[in-house]
Order: structure tokens, then C-alpha cells, then sequence
């Protein structure tokens, strides 16, 4: 059965005082060491910021780690990117108060990964509509990020990066999924220009921070 569906999509914008801002980007772009330091920048700096992640160190998310990334269980990558979607609504409970409280949360990884990784797995351009759709209409529930910073790596530079961490073994970090991720981002950054920073992620980490920090801090001294 053939039906046309059209429908806008509307997030959710930000009704809180604080700022939220959203490090994306592929296995080995350097996310978590670039969060953890624009947090400290930024405290340094006289700004009450925090960090935190998804998936969470909470029910589902260590699930999530312990059974499905580890590749002991398997399930449908779009149940799984369900699941993600689960431990983020318990997540984003917890990140409403501190945002209500003024806090600037740098958070390691939000929506858009659900959106990229599960892609990583179905593939096809019928299904990016789909399954963009699928995964993001959740979203009018949830907070829009401020800014979203995608940190922009070459492959071979993310799986250097892979083997040196020693974390290398989770179902996504490999060669064959990695090239798929980051097609699936740049699909992203076309469909929601206005959404995105995009930042060269190929340096040395301690020059890229620098560079989060002003985008950051534009934001938090806006008026
Ligand atoms: P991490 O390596 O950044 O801790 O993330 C764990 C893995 O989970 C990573 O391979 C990306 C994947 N992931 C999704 O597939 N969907 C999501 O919504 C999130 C938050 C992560």
C-alpha cells in the first residue's frame, strides 16, 4: 500500500537559561577529550559547565555497553537505536534541571548519533528518509541542541586513533562501519545546515579545544 506522508518536523528549543552543547562525530574524531577539556576551559574561565555522555552510565546505557556494543548480543540496529533513544529520555531529565539551574552541558554525543549509526547498519537512500525520520521524530520531546560541534576526521586518522585507545572492539569502531558513519554525518550537515559547527578535527587536540571554546563562549555571552 502506497500513502504519501509530508510532515515538518519541529524541535524543541532550548527554554532554559543554561546552554546545551553537543560534541558529535564518528568513533576516534576525539569527542570525549575535546568535551572533557572545553569543560575545563570553560570553568577555568569563570563559566559553571559540566560534562556528560550517551550513551549514560544508567540502566539502559550500560546495557546497551555491556551487551550490544561489546557484540555479545544481538538485536535490530533500529531496536538498538531505540534503546540509545530510552536511556536518553532518562538522561535528558536530569539535564533539564541542570540546564533550568543555568549550566552549560557539553554533552558527549546526543541524537544525531541514533540518526547516523543506525544508518551505518540500514543503508539505502529510501531508508536515510525513513529512519532520519523514524529517529528524530522522537525528538520534539527533546531539547534542540544550542549548538551541535561535529568534529570533521579523516578515517584513517579515527582508526589510528581507535587502536592507540585500546577501546577498539565495539561493534561500530571498524574500518567497514566507519566510512558508512561518516557518510551518514554528512547527510546530516546537508539536511541541517543550521544546526551544525563544523570543526577540523585532525590536529593536535590542544589546538582544536581553543577553537570549541570561542564557538562555545559566543553563545554563552550572547544576550
Ligand atoms: P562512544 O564510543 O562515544 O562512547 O559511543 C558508543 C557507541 O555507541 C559508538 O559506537 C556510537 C554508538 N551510538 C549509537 O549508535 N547511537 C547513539 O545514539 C549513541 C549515543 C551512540
Amino acid at each position: 500500500m502506497k500513502h504519501n506522508i509530508s510532515f515538518d518536523l519541529e524541535f524543541r528549543k532550548n527554554p532554559y537559561p543554561g546552554k546545551l552543547i553537543v560534541i558529535e562525530g564518528m568513533d576516534g574524531a576525539g569527542k570525549t577529550t575535546q568535551a572533557k577539556e572545553l569543560v575545563k576551559m570553560l570553568n577555568k574561565s569563570g563559566y559553571n559547565a559540566s560534562y556528560t555522555k550517551e550513551p549514560t552510565d544508567q540502566i539502559v546505557g550500560q546495557f546497551i555497553r555491556e551487551k550490544i556494543l561489546s557484540g555479545n548480543l544481538k538485536i535490530d540496529p533500529l531496536a538498538l537505536q531505540y534503546l540509545f533513544n530510552a536511556d536518553r529520555v532518562m538522561h535528558m531529565t536530569k539535564i533539564e534541571s541542570l540546564l533550568e539551574k543555568g549550566m552549560i552541558i557539553v554533552m558527549d554525543r546526543y541524537f544525531w548519533s541514533s540518526v547516523a549509526y543506525a544508518l551505518a547498519d540500514l543503508g539505502g537512500v529510501k531508508e536515510w528518509y525513513l529512519t532520519a525520520f523514524s529517529v528524530l521524530s522522537f525528538y520534539h520531546q527533546f531539547i534542540v541542541p544550542d549548538i551541535s560541534i561535529y568534529l570533521d576526521v579523516d578515517i584513517e586518522i579515527a582508526l589510528r586513533r581507535i587502536e592507540k585507545s585500546g577501546k577498539h572492539g565495539e561493534i561500530y569502531d571498524n574500518d567497514k562501519k566507519l566510512p558508512l558513519i561518516a557518510k551518514n554525518y554528512r547527510q546530516l550537515l546537508k539536511e541541517f545546515p543550521e544546526m551544525f559547527e563544523v570543526v577540523d578535527a585532525n590536529g593536535k587536540a590542544v589546538e582544536i579545544t581553543p577553537v570549541l571554546f570561542d564557538l562555545v563562549k559566543k553563545l554563552a555571552d550572547k544576550k
